[in-house]
């Protein structure tokens, strides 16, 4: 097997030392790839949304299967790409279509999706420059908080809450006329706020059979006690203690059945991961947000606990066989901790030397890089989030610690991590 895998985050890496387990993947390319995925194969220097590029590595290295990392290049239309071309069509592909990939590419998509299969999410309205003056009047007769979303990808930052009506008019007005999150955020969605706790569920299909793998909460806000401006993730851990057999057992029912059924009835073809974001409501689950691929740093938390064999298991799912596998997971828990540049998510600066990456720190811990290079022998931090430093254990507390007592270790100039992460299930 003969394996391209897009992208280069802390994702990436944690995908690459899953699949480079299996003894059939004897070649392995990232692209772009980070300082990590290049200890792990080849890195192709190019971009995830340069086709043409991508095409000449697939005939180059003749790439039996590509995965892809991130939602650009998949709502761009990768997989499209890729089964379209008859130099490439005999290629396996991990990723939703083009179509599919709006349930993240456009959240007016994803509303309606749910709307139209009985899947439970906050209530909402969508407005356009044509219906503003509406718009307005809808969010005057909201109760505070508000939640604004821009329809298309703002990278993260196109949720805007907002807890006065003033705040909530002049965000709408910036989404709408001065396009703040660019063209396709002038649609915005307004939404009621759902007041619960998040967690992230994660689903494998092959667009008929579906697998769910283990579950993950993040933690987004840069600062300790969830204070601070919102990051990428600055840490993860899974299993996630409220998300026991009744909530899941809902969850399944009412949110991944009905989203897989959905996938089939409006012929979206699927063959991927889906991330489910959801609030705990009380006791039931509401969905804030589907993404079509993995999360980051979730995986650096998922893939440790899951047993399987990775390229098995993206065989199954390109083939449309993940009937016939029994997921086997690791009961113990994973906690991720980021480590990040001084100044994220603001300006950063880059090319630090990192040490301490080749110690000894036996086989429960794992360090999966994020922003980082490899210059000669050394490695260099290369962006915001630098490495993230997972560790297993019998539970979250004790897995925190050791990941903890690695980041003492693990080091660059202006290194910043929480200590926190987990902090509602470890003892005070
Ligand atoms: P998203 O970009 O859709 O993941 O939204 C970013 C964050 O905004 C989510 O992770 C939630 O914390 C929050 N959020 C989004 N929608 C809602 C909602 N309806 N109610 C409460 N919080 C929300
Ligand atoms: N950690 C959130 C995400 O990957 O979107």
């Amino acid at each position: 097997m003969r394996i391209l895998l897009l992208g280069s985050g802390g994702r990436e890496h944690a995908l690459a030392w899953k699949l480079k387990q299996n003894t059939t993947c004897d070649a392995l390319f990232i692209a772009p790839g980070n300082g990590g995925t290049a200890l792990l194969g080849t890195n192709l220097p190019f971009a995830v949304t340069d086709f043409d590029s991508l095409k000449s590595a697939c005939l180059r290295e003749k790439i039996s299967m590509v995965i892809v990392g991130p939602e650009d290049p998949l709502v761009l239309g990768v997989v499209d790409f890729i089964r379209n071309d008859p130099a490439l069509k005999d290629i396996l592909v991990i990723g939703p279509s083009k179509e599919a990939a709006q349930l993240e590419g456009s959240k007016s998509f994803a509303k309606a999706f749910m709307n139209r299969h009985g899947i439970p999410t906050a209530e909402y309205k969508e407005f356009t420059i044509e219906n503003f003056e509406e718009g307005v009047e809808y969010l005057q007769k909201l109760s505070p908080p508000i939640v604004l979303k821009a329809d298309g990808l703002a990278a993260g930052k196109g949720v805007i809450i907002c807890q006065h009506h003033v705040e909530a008019v002049a965000e709408f007005e910036l989404m709408i006329h001065q396009a703040k999150f660019g063209e396709a955020g002038k649609k915005v969605v307004v939404e009621s706020f759902l007041d619960g706790i998040e967690l992230s569920v994660f689903v494998l299909t092959d667009g008929k059979n579906y697998r769910v793998l283990p579950e993950a909460k993040d933690y987004k806000r840069v600062g300790e006690a969830d204070s601070g401006l919102n990051t990428g993730g600055m840490g993860a851990v899974s299993p996630v203690p409220f998300a026991n057999e009744s909530f899941m057992k809902k969850v399944e029912e009412q949110v991944i059945l009905p989203t897989i059924h959905g996938l089939e009835k409006d012929k979206l073809s699927y063959q991927g991961f889906i991330f489910i974001g959801l609030m705990k409501v009380g006791d039931d689950p509401f969905v804030i947000e589907y993404n079509c691929r993995l999360g980051d740093p979730e995986t650096e938390v998922i893939l440790p606990r899951l047993k399987n064999d990775l390229v098995e298991l993206m065989q199954a799912t390109a083939g449309k066989k993940l009937d016939q596998v029994v997921l086997q997971v690791d009961t113990r828990s994973a906690v991720g901790i980021m480590a990040v540049s001084g100044g994220y998510p603001g300006n950063i600066e880059k090319g630090f030397k990192i040490s301490g990456l080749q110690g000894n720190y036996g086989k429960q811990s794992m360090i999966f890089q994020a922003g980082t290079v490899l210059e000669g022998e050394d490695i260099l931090t290369n962006g915001g989030r630098v490495l993230c430093v997972t560790s297993l254990a019998e539970n979250i507390e004790e897995a925190a610690a050791n990941s903890l007592d690695i980041l003492a270790v693990v080091d660059f100039e202006g290194k910043y991590f929480r200590k926190d992460i987990g902090w509602e299930f470890r003892p005070s």
